[in-house]
């Protein structure tokens, strides 16, 4: 079937339905991409026509057709670990922060709302994990939320390929996921798994799924970019009704509530920008700083818009440009120190740049910068190094593999060279070479100051990675006995 393209009174008719239906609001500019999905399911449902097919969408199996059609336009272009930003506040205050404030109930409430296919709410579920263990009896629920059927399936599935990992730091690959071989994807650990529990349901026209002032933690991240002001004005409202008093809102990058809600405030945490249901308690009140958002700040645009559908027809558009926050920072970060060994330091430090895009999630970027500055200082075994930490997180092991073997070459102490260069030997299959570079890893490590930091490796402390070294050269080793104990 060639592909149609949706008249006006037709484009009016599907578009009214869908706002109707999930709140979605279709602009001209994203009629291609409905005719496009409009083609897909005229194709599924047999219809010769667009006529036909809007008779399928009222006929007597309409509502099954129109879950399907939702399933067929809604963008589910999502990711572990998503915003970097977002994730560094997470895991620094507001988990903790929120963990402290349940200690006597433990009790912990999270909504992921529009979930996707799940990412997002393993990836808190993993942050949550690595405050609480399993062992720690606490009643943690994280509700994860989708209008789409199709992306629940496969949230509900768990299993993961390499796009869903593009901001994932090695390390938590290592402890949070099992690669299952028969088909080369990463499955949840159960642990993480257990947290999480994924329910349909539409923000737009179903009742909320909590109590109200019950949850904790709400992240509604770019769901409602696709909504028109009003929409989300009723829905920022039912949020606010769930959230307890200093509870947190999280919005995705290009999402704000200027102009939209008053009922929360703006808070900077680190380089991060989150919503809080403000209390009357006086310490919350000197954290919170007065919504900042102005006119200067970005509303949605319809490049926005479009990003999303391109990335939803996997030309893969400009995601990276996303994770870069657009407000103005008002709160400059204290990064942990990263550990160098330089032979040859140029006066201003050219890997700066590199470090950056790495610490943002511009991955390919900071692969891009470190092969310039490698190639101007070859002999300079830090740049081989980041390079191999840009290509290791974009999933380039056989790539990587070549720049870590120099980086080591070139210092024979660089310990977290050597656990780099362990993971991607791991991963392909060269498991007798893998345990070496790890036992190396984790001498070398040794050497330094425990309480040292990888801000590159997701700011792990050296005495973890030491040890986490170790477990997995045994681990490698145990996959070729014969070889175990080799030097
Ligand atoms: C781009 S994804 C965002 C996923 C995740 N929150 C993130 O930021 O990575 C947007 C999700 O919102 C969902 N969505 C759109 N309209 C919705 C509605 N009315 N109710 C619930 N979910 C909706 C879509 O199905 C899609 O999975």
């Amino acid at each position: 079937m060639n592909r149609v393209m949706l008249s006006d009174p037709e484009f009016a008719t599907v578009a009214s339905l869908l706002h109707e239906a999930a709140g979605l609001s279709f602009d001209d500019s994203r009629r291609d991409s409905l005719s496009f999905s409009i083609t897909e399911r005229m194709r599924a449902t047999n219809s010769p026509d667009v006529e036909s097919y809007l008779a399928v969408l009222s006929g007597p199996d309409g509502s099954v057709e129109r879950q399907a059609l939702l399933d067929e336009v809604t963008i589910p272009e999502t990711h572990f670990f998503r915003n970097p930003p977002q994730i560094r506040a997470l895991r620094k205050y507001v988990l903790p922060e929120l963990l402290r404030q349940a200690a006597d109930g433990k009790r912990l409430r999270i909504w992921s709302a529009g979930c996707s296919t799940g990412e997002e709410a393993y990836s808190i579920a993993i942050l949550v994990r690595e405050l609480l263990p399993p062992a720690v009896e606490w009643d943690v629920k994280i509700l994860a939320t989708d209008v789409s059927t199709r992306a629940l399936s496969a949230a509900n599935a768990g299993h993961y390929g390499e796009r869903s990992f593009v901001m994932t730091d090695p390390l938590d690959l290592a402890r949070w996921f099992v690669l299952d071989a028969t088909t080369g994807t990463y499955v949840v650990r159960d642990e993480v798994r257990s947290l999480v529990e994924f329910r349909h349901h539409n923000l737009v026209t179903d009742g909320p799924p909590f109590e109200a002032a019950e949850v904790d933690l709400i992240l509604c991240r770019n769901v409602t970019i696709y909504f028109d002001r009003e929409t989300t004005r009723r829905l920022m409202k039912r949020l606010h009704s769930r959230l307890r008093d200093g509870g947190y809102l999280f919005l995705g990058h290009a999402e704000t509530l200027w102009q939209i809600s008053d009922d929360f405030s703006l808070v900077s945490l680190g380089d991060a920008f989150v919503y809080r249901r403000l209390t009357e308690e006086p310490d919350d009140r000197r954290r919170v700083l007065p919504d900042r958002r102005t006119e200067n700040e970005p509303r949605p645009t319809r490049a926005d818009r479009r990003r999303g559908d391109a990335d939803r027809r996997g030309s893969g558009g400009s995601r990276r440009r996303e994770e870069v926050p657009r407000l103005p920072r008002l709160v400059t970060p204290a990064m942990p120190p990263t550990p160098t060994v330089v032979p040859v330091v140029p006066t201003r430090d050219p890997l700066d740049a590199v470090r950056s895009a790495l610490r943002e999630g511009r991955y390919a970027e900071a692969a891009d910068i470190a092969a310039e500055v490698a190639a101007a200082t070859p002999l300079w075994a830090e740049a081989h190094y980041l390079q191999g930490v840009a290509l290791t997180n974009l999933g380039r092991d056989a790539d990587a593999l070549i720049v870590l073997r120099k980086s080591v070459y070139l210092d024979h102490e660089h310990g977290f060279a050597h656990f780099l260069l362990g993971g991607a030997l791991d991963r392909l299959g060269e498991r007798v070479a893998a345990a070496r570079s790890y036992r190396a890893a984790a001498g070398t490590l040794g050497a330094r100051p425990l309480d040292g930091v990888a801000s590159e490796l997701g700011g792990r402390s050296v005495a973890e990675l030491a040890a986490l070294c170790m477990e997995l050269a045994h681990r490698a080793d145990a996959a070729n006995p014969t070889e175990a104990g080799t030097p």
